[in-house]
């Protein structure tokens, strides 16, 4: 067994695992660098990570839609049932088991106030433990934290790391990010949606390689892994 992951462009991430499709920060309208419309994605569970607008566009949307389960802090949980939707509400550090795995919220460094200014609460990264007992680190939106060597000593298959620097870790912290880690695996996003992020992402792969024991692996949005 194994799970498959797809890049959808910039933060918005796809898991299947098992028979439980997960989306992660759906954004897909007005998403420059988006595979598909959102009219065509499937979900069971839609991940939030945080409340900007480009991990939350779709969320309502995809929810309302597919009767998808949303998961993310307490705060975004709360917003997203006062949108009629269904929710579970975690905290950081707080782990808690679904049909697809137990999941933990982990730190992430950065913002996470919603659209309508309502406080979106800490952000957050992923981490999944499948049923098969593969790990899943998303890290989501944010900078360089030494705790991430925490993270990797759960013993991370794949990490999903910004590179796209301004807004997040840029490709010199993402790199060093990969060495606190030292996941098996690990792809690159949150770069290149818009001139502000733009990366050299093969060129970053080259240098993962090169200095650690890391695959890394360049996806185009709409491609996927599986592992
Ligand atoms: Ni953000
Ligand atoms: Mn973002």
């Amino acid at each position: 067994m194994s799970f498959t992951f797809t890049w959808y462009g910039h933060g918005t991430q796809g898991y299947l695992i098992g028979k439980n499709k997960l989306v992660v920060d759906p954004f897909f309208t007005g998403n420059p660098a988006a595979s598909s419309s959102v009219d065509v994605i499937e979900a069971d569970f839609i991940l939030v990570s945080h409340g900007h607008g480009d991990h939350v566009g779709d969320l309502e949307k995809l929810a309302k839609a597919t009767g998808a389960l949303v998961i993310s802090n307490d705060e975004i949980a709360r917003w997203s049932e006062g949108k009629g939707l269904k929710a579970h509400g975690q905290h950081i550090g707080g782990g808690y088991q679904y049909p697809f795995g137990y999941l933990k919220l982990t730190q992430a460094v950065h913002g996470s106030e919603l659209p309508d200014g309502s406080n979106g609460g800490n952000p957050a990264g992923f981490l999944i433990t499948t049923p098969e007992g593969q790990k899943i680190y998303a890290a989501c939106d944010t900078g360089l934290f030494g705790d991430m060597k925490l993270i990797g000593e759960e013993g991370i298959d794949l990490a999903v790391l910004p590179i796209g620097d301004n807004y997040t870790m840029g490709p010199d912290d993402a790199l060093r990010a990969v060495k606190l880690i030292q996941p098996k695996h690990v792809v690159p996003v949150h770069y290149s949606t818009w001139d502000l992020i733009q990366q050299d992402a093969n060129a970053w792969a080259q240098r993962v390689e090169a200095e650690t024991k890391a695959k890394a692996h360049v996806l185009k949005p709409g491609e996927s892994l599986s592992l």
